[in-house]
This record gives C-alpha cells, sequence and structure tokens, in this order.
C-alpha cells in the first residue's frame, strides 16, 4: 500500500490511516537521502521517528548513498522523507532502489512524502514548475518510479502565501500533460490501495490566518513547553502548542504550595515561572518549532515596555502567533492589573499591536462584569483574535492550620467546572466581536470541544485535563472524528457559533 501525503504523518487523520496498513510490522525505515546535505540531521527526523514510534515501530534510520537498498525489503513500513526531488531520485536510480521500494508497496506500507511522493509518481516534472534551482547535479531525464499514476502537489496553501503564481503554474503543468494534480496541504494525503483515496483535514481550521491541522491547542502552562508531553505522542496531533507564559526575564515564580486541588478541578499559583524570552528562542523554540505543531507563545510581563519588548524578540522567530497574557491572577504587577477594564484592555493591546509582527492574540480573564467588553476593546485596539478565559481566582483554606493552602493565598481555579462559565463568556463575546475566538476553560472531552465550538470558537484549548490523563487530546479527537461521521459534518468549522438560543 502506498500513502503520498504533503509533509509526513503530521495529522490524527493520516497517524490513524497509517495505522490501519501498518499490520504486524514491527519495524520501519525513515529514507534520510533526499536531504543531500543534513540527512540525519535534519530537522524534520525527529518528528517523522515519533510519528513511527507512535504507530508501534521500532525506528532506523536509512540513506541510499550509504546503505545497500536490499536492506530496505526488510522493513514492514519505509518512509521517504520530503527534501530534494532531484537528488532522491537520482540516488534511487543509481542504487537501482526502485524494485526494493515496489516489493515494500506490495506487501507492507509505503509513505512517501514531498520530494519523497514525487518520486513514486510518473515524472518528478512538476517539482521543475517550482524548484528548478533544486536540480543542482543536472538531471536531465525527471521521469519516476512509476508506482501509481497519481500526481500530487505538496505543502499546497503554505506554497500559494510564498508565490501568489501557485495555482496558476500547476493549472498550466495540468493542461499541458492533460492530468490532474491532487493539491495537498500539510497533514492531507491520498492512499493507493484499490481507487485513491483523499484524506483531508476535516478538523482543520484558521484563527488569525494561522492554519491549525484540527482545533486542538494544548493551553499555557499545563504543556510547559511540550518535551514532556512528546515522550507519549508526537506533538503534530495537536493542532498547536501554547507556551509557558514568557516574560523578558527569567522569572522564579511563587514560593510553593503553589497548586492545590479542588471539586471539579485545581487552583494554581504558579506565578508566571519561566525561563525568560531569551532562553525561550534560544533552548526550547528551535525544537518545539520541528514538531510539525502550530506554536503560540504566550507573553506575560509586569509593565507595558515588558510585553512589547519580549514581542519584539519573538518577531523574527518562527512561533506562529502571540497570546498576550493580560490576565494572570497569579502575579502582583502586570498580569491580570491590565485586563479588568476596557481602558487597561485597550492601551495595552494597541501598545504590543505597535511593536507585533505576528499575528497578536489577546487572552482575557473572566475575573470582569462583562468578558465581551474587554474582547471589544482588544479588537478595537487591533488584537487578531481573542482567547477566553483564563482561570478565575479562587481560594481553599486548610480548616486546622487555618491558613490559606496557597502559599500566595488565592490562585487561578481551572479544570472541568469552569466549563459552563467558559461556554457562557465565549457565546456572549461571539455576538460583539467579528475576530476569531479560541474558547477554552473546562474542555475536558469531546462533547465539551463540540459545546465550545457551538458556543462560537474557531478553536479550542484544553489545559487542567492534560494533568489527569495527557492522552485527552487524542481522546477528544477520536470522538470528534466519530461525531462528524455521525452528524455528516464535512469540516468542523461548520460548528463555530452553531447554537441555537431560546
Ligand atoms: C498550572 C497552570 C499554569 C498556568 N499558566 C498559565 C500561563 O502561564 N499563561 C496563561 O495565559 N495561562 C495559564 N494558565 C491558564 C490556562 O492556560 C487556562 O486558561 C486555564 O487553566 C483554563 O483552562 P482549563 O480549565 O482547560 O485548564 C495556567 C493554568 C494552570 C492550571
Amino acid at each position: 500500500m502506498i500513502l503520498l501525503c504533503s509533509n509526513g504523518l503530521t495529522s490524527y487523520e493520516l497517524l490513524q490511516e497509517a495505522r490501519k496498513y501498518v499490520g504486524s510490522a514491527k519495524k520501519a525505515a525513515l529514507v534520510v537521502t533526499a536531504d543531500p546535505e543534513y540527512k540525519e540531521k535534519n530537522y524534520h527526523v525527529d518528528r517523522c521517528c515519533r510519528q513511527l514510534a507512535y504507530l508501534g515501530l521500532e525506528v532506523d534510520i536509512f540513506d541510499f548513498d550509504t546503505q545497500p537498498a536490499g536492506n530496505l525489503s526488510a522493513y514492514g513500513v519505509v518512509e521517504l522523507m520530503g527534501g530534494n526531488p532531484y537528488y532522491l531520485l537520482d540516488s534511487i536510480r543509481k542504487h537501482n532502489a526502485g524494485d526494493v521500494l515496489r516489493g515494500v508497496a506490495e506487501k507492507g506500507l509505503l509513505i512517501g512524502w514531498s520530494a519523497g511522493a514525487l518520486v513514486l509518481e510518473k515524472t518528478i516534472a512538476l517539482a521543475d514548475r517550482y524548484l528548478p534551482q533544486l536540480n543542482f547535479m543536472g538531471l536531465g531525464d525527471l521521469a519516476g518510479l512509476g508506482l501509481t499514476d497519481v500526481q500530487i502537489l505538496p505543502h499546497y496553501s503554505k506554497q500559494q502565501k510564498q508565490d501568489a503564481a501557485t495555482e496558476e503554474k500547476c493549472r498550466q503543468y495540468e493542461r499541458e500533460n492533460q492530468c490532474t494534480v491532487l493539491r495537498l496541504n500539510d497533514g492531507e494525503g491520498v492512499v493507493l490501495d484499490g481507487e485513491p483515496r483523499v484524506i483531508r483535514s476535516a478538523m482543520s481550521v484558521e484563527v488569525a490566518g494561522v492554519g491549525f491541522i484540527n482545533p486542538l491547542i494544548a493551553a499555557s502552562g499545563t504543556f510547559g513547553f511540550g518535551r514532556e508531553f512528546a515522550e507519549l505522542y508526537p506533538l503534530s496531533l495537536l493542532g498547536g502548542v501554547s507556551c509557558k507564559g514568557i516574560t523578558i526575564k527569567e522569572r522564579p515564580g511563587n514560593p510553593p504550595p503553589r497548586v492545590t486541588e479542588a471539586p471539579g478541578g485545581m487552583l494554581n499559583a504558579v506565578g508566571l515561572q519561566n525561563p525568560g524570552v531569551d532562553h525561550f528562542v534560544r533552548e526550547d523554540l528551535p525544537w518545539l518549532s520541528k514538531q510539525g505543531t502550530r506554536v503560540v507563545a504566550n507573553v506575560a510581563g509586569n509593565a507595558p515596555e515588558d510585553y512589547c519588548e519580549t514581542v519584539e524578540k519573538l518577531n523574527g522567530t518562527s512561533i506562529d502567533m502571540v497570546e498576550l497574557n493580560i490576565s494572570c491572577p497569579n502575579v502582583k504587577q502586570g498580569g491580570v492589573q491590565f485586563g479588568t477594564t476596557k481602558e487597561g484592555v485597550f492601551g495595552i493591546t494597541s501598545e504590543v499591536r505597535k511593536h507585533c509582527k505576528k499575528p497578536l492574540m489577546v487572552k482575557l480573564s473572566p475575573n470582569v462584569t462583562d468578558i465581551s467588553e474587554m474582547a471589544v476593546a482588544a479588537e478595537a485596539a487591533g488584537a487578531d483574535a481573542v482567547s477566553l478565559i483564563n482561570t478565575l481566582t479562587g481560594m481553599r483554606i486548610d480548616i486546622r492550620s487555618r491558613r490559606p493552602i496557597i502559599r500566595n493565598n488565592t490562585g487561578g481555579f481551572s479544570g472541568p467546572a469552569l466549563l459552563p462559565i467558559a461556554l457562557r463568556m465565549v457565546w456572549q463575546t461571539a455576538q460583539k466581536v467579528k475576530i476569531p475566538i479560541v474558547g477554552l476553560g473546562g474542555i475536558s472531552t469531546w462533547q465539551d470541544a463540540v459545546e465550545m465550538l457551538l458556543a462560537g470558537a474557531a478553536a479550542l484549548q484544553i489545559g487542567t485535563v492534560l494533568f489527569t490523563d495527557p492522552y485527552a487530546p487524542q481522546k477528544i479527537l477520536e470522538g470528534l472524528t466519530r461525531f462528524m461521521e455521525e452528524q455528516g459534518i464535512k469540516s468542523l468549522s461548520e460548528l463555530t457559533g452553531g447554537v441555537r438560543p431560546w
């Protein structure tokens, strides 16, 4: 069986599809030849290995330039990575590897993505319309291995953003060659098992011009920078990760105890412990941005200058979006003080907007009289999106010592009990603003996720549930998939704002 895709198994749908064909295979080979220079150091290798490991496979790195092609016949699953299609094709030809790849496709699962997909097709001539400069070895014959008649154009929407002529070039190619090219976005693919079956990412959503492969974003402060969770599943299962709140300088956070349980949730007063923006950009972001998920940088500060300086340092980085945290209840200076009046929200948002070149989302506090007014102020000040809600300020007391359990006395309450409040706030806000809303607060199940979309959210964040069930994202995606099938929903975004109030 052959699976052609755009950027590897970077969606829940593609992982599920590949899983069906893994069968009893134990080992996979990841072919890195398509990057003539970096090979094993190619930044896609880590996430590809994690994706294959998630399917229960032990992964070996394979390179046609240094290993006998015949060795591949020992693998039930072979993945050809993207990179330079000319180089990969040349190398496959030099090492007579066509037959062994055909054998893998007949007996097991052959995955090809981007360049790795193009070489399996009849020709790589389509690549010549877009990337002729990659043909530095002067390959004249562009015939591929011919394992399929299907032709794909990978990274379609990304390519369109970079080159306005993308569609025209593709149409011209189709006219000249009398063929149809399948335009695939990252996370999409085509299964070649009988009639070609196209896998589209029905759960993909867009917020402020940023495409998310699905609506699930890990909420700030509950996922760190993702490393611990990446041990459990590939982060590409998630639409995105909102990082722990980042400040201009490193912060040690509040003294312990900083967390405690509460009925239906938990209280925390971590106090924005984080390594500072420079450390984040240097040490955490390079890894996180290679995991095949969107990166949202949650930014906090004590004063407007802190916020502005921090977003400036993020402008030239690979983050996809800034989430302005003006709603942290657990710090003495800054945080929520900017987020509890319309004037405060407008002031800080417009100030940061001047310095922020990334899409800007403002995270709102529920500790206000009318959260929708805060959203209106953020929108008027130039926010591209709002996320709500942050935690509700709460308290717990040790009855024997008569001391608050949290050293900070009060803390932010989060978890399942927040859901009805968050739904109400998202719903009210959706009536007032045109910019997209990312809804969060208490989402633990797929049903909660559907409710939040119906209330008006374009995307979702999940936080506290990750502490009790780190696998919740997977379960929510499973449930959403079933629900979409049951309801005949073609695109999850159809649900946004779909509540029918009495
Ligand atoms: C331990 C902990 C740390 C948090 N840290 C941050 C943070 O740094 N920045 C932020 O905007 N929100 C932070 N939050 C709030 C969450 O992102 C989220 O808004 C809130 O928990 C509600 O969602 P939930 O009920 O799904 O957890 C934190 C929450 C928890 C539980």
